[in-house]
């Protein structure tokens, strides 16, 4: 289909507006709850203009709504200390400035034509539960069993919950009944063991949801909606035809505008924020089964990637509307790009979750790894401060690019040299395993924006301290040369059957048995296994850590060992690897001490990283040659959402306004 065929599709599905309840929808995309992982709308002041600003950035282009999340007070024994993500004591609902701080987001959505929506959350499982028992199998912190009192309390905080909604002008307020919310929580049999009006049938099992919604529309009334967000299926919660079942008894009090259909744990595989390993909108045929049995609108909601797969999913009947949470964080202008036949510009997310694991696992601010720009929308569209300069950017991989195109953009005269035949540094190397294609989706973009820039770009071309292309002295250089494969310092590393990372992406290391020596805490040495293992290879990795894959974070980690498991690839954990030898690697256990030897090996691949190729940087610096910056793993060897923030902060530096002492 042609670029036109394609953006008249989309305006004419994804247009189309839709009644829900008393609204309108103006039109079949939702940008769905993400925003409190981004901004903090209680925070500062200059938090809040922030908070609203990104999502009003993310309204204008076309969404029918975009919610700012809510959580719902908790009822506590005084001085009980909840802990878990969202797990709080007091919720914002109850702070003194909640409708002032909300009607500030109401009124940017407004402004921007679209709906305001909240949701009710209660994610109880972590203080507490319908019952003393766990919701999931990786956290075993018993929960207290709430009593009828308590509940009754707790369902007085949804009604004052919907009611300041309500004042702060929201439009929608739709019940987080999914991500084992406690709403959710009382729907299970096997959780919810109570033998009280709560428990048993499920009639009592739906009271909970069904009081918590008659507080919510008593107090919103008729002319504001009122959606339920479920799960459709969780073998720990219910089966699909039970979830359905449970939908319609919801539908059947007329109190639901909407049903809201998503899948996923907050622990599972997939987590409810699905990485990169399943297909786009997988999960829409399950949104079909809820939307055949119910006489309301259903929105889906998981991996939904861009405008035209949302239209497909509205145009086949599986959904009424679609929600778009992280293609809008990493690309605010996806619905409006597409209606202009723009499809092609739409940066891609590439699902590795770093939204989330970012602030919860590192502990740093909200980023994302494609688009640097996502909680910078108060500084105004990129490129309005000029940059004035010449820039020779050394080194195609990821840093290299985004400095390059960035610099581009805001009016720098840029030439980007890479000595390997293409661009895409280590990402390009990743991009071959089977479940990482969308680095290379990623890296298509990029160079489909460079050459939409004019960026001329020098491939196979080595960059040295004395090469003539430095000779101007006004050119501004920025070293993006990335890092080598890191070998670390165990005997027999060097040995003849033994390959690093690169090697074994680009197809060189055979054999049936590998061993994989892992020393990099996050995604690369998975990407590795994968494709040895689904070459035929049988793959054991050998983690030094207790856990493997530290730093990916609950929403990855399950899609990413299921897929191991699923591949055979045996993990060993809390061994240090002291020597490899031909066909064994020796180990120690790093807390005990004790030797073993794992042997009947054929090769053995070293992950364990990079090691930065900062010699050009340094040589210059010394040099003492005009200005030259150093970006991405050439400092230090990080993951991509490091290299593309840093080309910001650099490009950032560059522009006519830092040199003036102003920011840009
Ligand atoms: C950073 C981040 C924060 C999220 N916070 C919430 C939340 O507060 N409530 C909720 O119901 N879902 C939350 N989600 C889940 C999203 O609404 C959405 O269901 C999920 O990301 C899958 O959709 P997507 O593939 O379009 O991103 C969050 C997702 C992200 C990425
Ligand atoms: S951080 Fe990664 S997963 Fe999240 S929106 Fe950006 S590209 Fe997508």
């Amino acid at each position: 289909m042609s670029e036109d065929a394609k953006a008249e599709q989309v305006t004419h599905v994804l247009f189309e507006p839709l009644r829900i309840g008393a609204l309108i929808a103006r039109s079949r995309v939702i940008v769905p709850p993400h925003s409190s992982a981004v901004g903090n709308l209680w925070g500062s002041e200059a938090e809040a203009a922030q908070a609203v600003a990104y999502l009003q950035r993310r309204a204008e282009a076309g969404v029918a709504w975009t919610t700012m999340p809510g959580r719902v007070s908790n009822v506590l024994a005084p001085g009980f200390e909840p802990s878990g993500i969202s797990a709080v004591v007091t919720g914002p609902f109850r702070y003194d400035d909640y409708v002032e701080r909300m009607s500030r987001f109401v009124s940017a959505m407004h402004a921007a034509g679209a709906l305001a929506a909240t949701q009710l959350t209660m994610n109880g499982g972590y203080p507490h539960a319908p019952s003393a028992r766990f919701a999931q199998p990786v956290n075993a912190l018993a929960p207290h069993a709430i009593s009828a009192k308590e509940i009754r309390l707790l369902l007085e905080e949804y009604r004052f919950s919907a009611a300041r909604a309500a004042e702060a002008g929201i439009d929608i307020v739709e019940l987080h009944m999914n991500h084992e919310d406690l709403s959710q929580q009382f729907l299970s049999p096997s959780i919810n063991v109570r033998t009280d009006e709560y428990g048993g049938s499920l009639e009592n099992r739906t009271r909970f949801a069904v009081s918590a919604l008659t507080a919510a529309r008593e107090q919103i009334g008729r002319g504001r909606a009122l959606g339920v967000r479920m799960n459709a299926a969780d073998p720990r919660f219910y089966s699909l035809e039970e979830g359905i079942e449970i939908a319609q008894r919801l539908a059947a009090t007329g109190l639901v505008d909407y049903f809201h259909i998503v899948f996923g744990s907050t622990w599972g595989n997939p987590s409810y924020i699905q990485p990169h390993f399943f297909r786009p909108g997988q999960w829409s045929p399950l949104a079909a089964r809820y939307k055949a049995e119910l006489p309301l609108p259903v929105i889906y909601t998981g991996l939904v990637d861009s405008a035209e797969r949302a239209a497909e999913i509205v145009a086949a009947g599986d959904a009424d509307m679609v929600g778009m949470a992280r293609a809008h964080i990493a690309d605010p202008d996806v619905l409006a790009k597409a209606k202009r036949g723009a499809s092609a510009e739409v940066r891609p997310c590439v699902g590795v979750n770093d939204c989330i694991n970012r602030r919860y696992v590192d502990g740093l601010p909200f980023g994302c790894a494609v688009n640097p720009h996502a909680t910078r929308e108060l500084d105004g569209e990129w490129g309005r401060t000029r940059i004035h300069r010449r820039l020779l950017v050394v080194g195609g991989g990821p840093a290299g690019l985004e400095t390059a195109a960035l610099a581009a953009e805001a009016g720098a005269t840029v030439t980007l040299y890479e000595r390997a035949p293409e661009i895409g540094g280590q990402l390009l190397a990743a991009s071959s395993a089977p479940s990482f294609g969308r680095y290379a989706d990623y890296l298509g973009w990029q160079a489909r924006r460079l050459a939409r820039l004019g960026v001329r770009i020098e491939l196979e071309t080595e960059i040295c301290p004395d090469s003539s292309e430095l000779d101007s002295p006004d050119t501004t250089v920025v070293v993006a040369t990335g890092a080598r494969d890191r070998v670390p310092p165990i005997p027999g590393a060097g040995g003849p059957k033994v390959f690093t990372a690169r090697d074994a992406m680009s197809g060189r290391v055979e054999g049936e048995e590998i061993a994989l020596v892992v020393q990099d805490d996050h995604l690369a040495p998975f990407a590795i296994a994968e494709k040895l293992a689904v070459a035929g290879a049988r793959i054991t990795m050998f983690y030094a850590t207790h856990v493997p894959g530290q730093l990916l974070g609950r929403y990855s980690i399950g899609s990413v060992l299921g897929r191991m498991d699923d591949l055979g690839v045996r993990i060993r954990i809390m061994e240090e690897v002291v020597e490899i030898s031909e066909g064994s690697v020796h180990v120690r256990n790093v807390y005990s001490g004790r030797p073993d030897v794992v042997s009947g090996f054929h090769a053995t691949v070293l992950a364990c990283g990079g090691e930065s190729e900062s010699g050009l940087h340094e040589s210059l610096s010394v040099g003492g040659r005009g200005e030259v910056y150093i970006v991405g793993d050439a400092y230090a060897p990080r993951r991509l959402v490091f290299a593309t923030r840093q080309a910001l902060a650099v490009a950032r530096l560059l522009t006519d306004a830092a040199a003036s002492g102003r920011h840009a």
